[in-house]
């Protein structure tokens, strides 16, 4: 048997129960693993609490993972039993002792990256590879404002954007988090509980303002990220932490300066194997080079899911966080 945690409800963690059953077998084209690590993203709340709704009820929890391939299934080529691997997109159902998926959605896990930080930034290495990388092609000398520096995915965009020659802007709650942002490569930062963040952008950037916006908190501060950009530029709204951004005139984008916007996702950019593995390299390649050290902070027991989740989401945590089966 097997554990893993599923939910057959929205809610609040206490919706999140451990349930014992035995591991699926592949079926064509899919990896059985045994997951040494599993990672904790935002996303997964927006699951449990509904926002995302689940395909369906009782249902399994987490994309990300990182372990050992159990059982290959027929027409897998690229996989054999025994294989470290590595895993950010799939199914639901990564927060278990083992997992079933597509293999085109594993990848082979570099001898340089052990199963916790493949875990803790697989998903959010790749999302900060396409955001830097791909949404905006960043080429250095630009300054851009990034929501959450201090987190699981601002941590890894403070040190990308500082190899770069980029002048990443940090927004944070509270000093510890602003002093961690900049030991990661942040120019500077913003303590938004203290400072007005675009009187302190319009100050940091000498009137200029942002090339780009990175903004993964939504609702709350959607319009004020708006009025960091200068005219002609790129918002990017990435994630919900305080609730999606809705009801929006799109009016607004010429108000405040002929402005575009994308709500971009992971999948929407890793969604070809070719795509997939070019993202990989990417990221690899600047976990060997050492420009980006993968901060695995938290680590919490697989049961206890629900309270990690919940440290997660009241803004306690700083880098990333993983299960351990
Ligand atoms: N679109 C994509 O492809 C994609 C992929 C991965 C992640 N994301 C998004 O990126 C964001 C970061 O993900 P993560 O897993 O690395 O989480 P995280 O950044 O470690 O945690 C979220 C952080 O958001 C900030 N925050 C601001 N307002 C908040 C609120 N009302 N409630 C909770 N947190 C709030 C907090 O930092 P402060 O205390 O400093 O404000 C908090 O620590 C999430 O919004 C996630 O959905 C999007």
């Amino acid at each position: 048997m097997s554990q893993r945690i599923q939910f057959s409800q929205t809610g609040g963690s206490e919706v999140l129960e451990i349930v014992d059953e035995a591991p699926s077998a592949p079926g064509p084209g899919e990896v059985l693993i045994r997951n040494k690590a599993v990672g904790l993203n935002f996303i997964d709340i927006y699951f449990r609490t509904g926002l995302y709704p689940a395909p369906s009820m009782p249902s399994g929890l987490g994309t990300e993972g990182a372990g050992v391939v159990e059982a290959v299934g027929e027409d897998v080529t690229h996989l054999n039993v025994g294989d470290r691997v590595a895993y950010a997109q799939g199914p639901l159902g990564a927060y278990a002792e083992h997992h079933t998926l597509p293999a085109e959605k594993v990848v082979l896990l570099p001898d340089f990256v052990d199963f916790e930080t493949a875990a803790a930034s697989m998903l959010k290495g790749l999302t900060v590879q396409y955001l830097l990388r791909q949404t905006y092609a960043l080429k250095g000398g630009e300054t851009i404002l990034f929501h959450a520096a201090a987190g699981g995915v601002g941590s890894i965009a403070c040190q990308w954007a500082k190899a770069l020659g980029v002048k990443l802007i940090g927004t944070v709650s509270s000093k510890e988090k602003a002093e961690l942002a900049m030991a990661n490569g942040a120019w500077a930062t913003i303590n938004y509980t203290e400072e007005d963040v675009v009187e302190r952008v319009r100050e940091l950037t000498h009137g200029e303002m942002c090339d780009v916006v990175y903004d993964s908190v939504g609702k709350d501060t959607w319009e004020m990220s708006l009025d960091c950009l200068k005219p002609r530029a790129l918002m990017v709204s990435f994630g919900n932490a305080s609730g999606p951004v809705d009801g929006v005139n799109i009016g607004i984008l010429n108000q405040k300066g002929s402005l575009f916007v994308t709500r971009p996702s992971l999948n929407g950019y890793a969604d070809t194997r070719e795509r997939l593995e070019m993202m990989c390299d990417d990221f690899f390649a600047m976990l060997e080079s050492g420009k980006i050290q993968v901060d695995v902070a938290n680590r919490y027991p697989l049961a206890e899911a629900g309270r990690a989740q919940d440290a997660v989401q009241s803004r306690k945590t700083t880098g990333s966080t993983v299960l351990l089966p």
